[in-house]
């Protein structure tokens, strides 16, 4: 019964490429690049993520970052992946396939970010529809969900523009900024998105 089935357990380290972005797992080597982009975009991300711990950008936290990120692709619990342009290797941002669910639910979550010197340049709709065409094609999931603050218009623009609707809304949802906020919440069906969007 395929439905029921743990995901294609995953030989090679998940990524995926198109429209000159490339999508794929962190390494050990990316972290100077990450590290800078984090520290460069700390004011830009700030209101809109969770409080970063005062170690984040050490690099024994993004080896311990990478660890869990190993156990999450093996228990098919999470993909997190890094968004890098083709034509000279910058890292961009990231973006995660979090919270996997399988049996009758076949949905996971989606986070993003973008390292504040990239931004509004339509990179993150790119990683964004990569990372759909990934979870629809290769994990075989069905339902992608996001949530962002009511007052995120970029990030709402975004979800829309890529095909997301709008299906409700969850009071005290996350802890975002150190303040629990509620919540817009989005979805893009399989449905939704594969008639009119080419493949990478
Ligand atoms: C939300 C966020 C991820 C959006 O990323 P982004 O890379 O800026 O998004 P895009 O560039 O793809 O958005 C497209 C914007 O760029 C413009 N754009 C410029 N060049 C473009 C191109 N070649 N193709 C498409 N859009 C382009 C679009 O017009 C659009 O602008 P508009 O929304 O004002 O109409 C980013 O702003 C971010 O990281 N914000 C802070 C953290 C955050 O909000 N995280 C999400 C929490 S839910």
């Amino acid at each position: 019964m395929a439905f029921f089935r743990l995901p294609i357990a995953a030989e090679e380290p998940p990524s995926v490429r198109g429209q000159g972005l490339l999508l794929r797992t962190p390494r050990l080597e990316d972290f100077d690049a990450w590290s800078a982009l984090r520290e460069a975009s700390r004011e830009f991300l700030k209101p809109w993520e969770p409080i970063w711990p005062a170690d984040d950008l050490t690099r024994s936290a993004y080896r311990r970052r990478l660890k869990r990120y190993a156990r999450e692709i093996e228990e098919d619990a999470a993909y997190p992946f890094f968004l890098f342009r083709e034509r000279d290797g910058a890292l961009l941002g990231g973006l995660t396939l979090g919270m996997v669910r399988r049996g009758v639910s076949q949905a996971a979550t989606l986070g993003y970010w973008m390292g504040q010197a990239f931004a509004g340049r339509g990179y993150m709709t790119a990683g964004v529809r990569l990372a759909a065409h990934y979870a629809f094609d290769t994990l075989r999931l069905r339902r992608i969900e996001a949530a962002c603050v009511p007052y995120n218009l970029p990030s709402m623009k975004l979800l829309e523009r890529v095909g997301f609707q709008r299906e409700g809304y969850a009071r005290q949802y996350l802890c975002i900024d150190g303040l629990w906020q509620d919540h817009l919440l989005y979805a893009l069906l399989r449905s939704d998105f594969a008639p009119d969007t080419p493949s990478p």
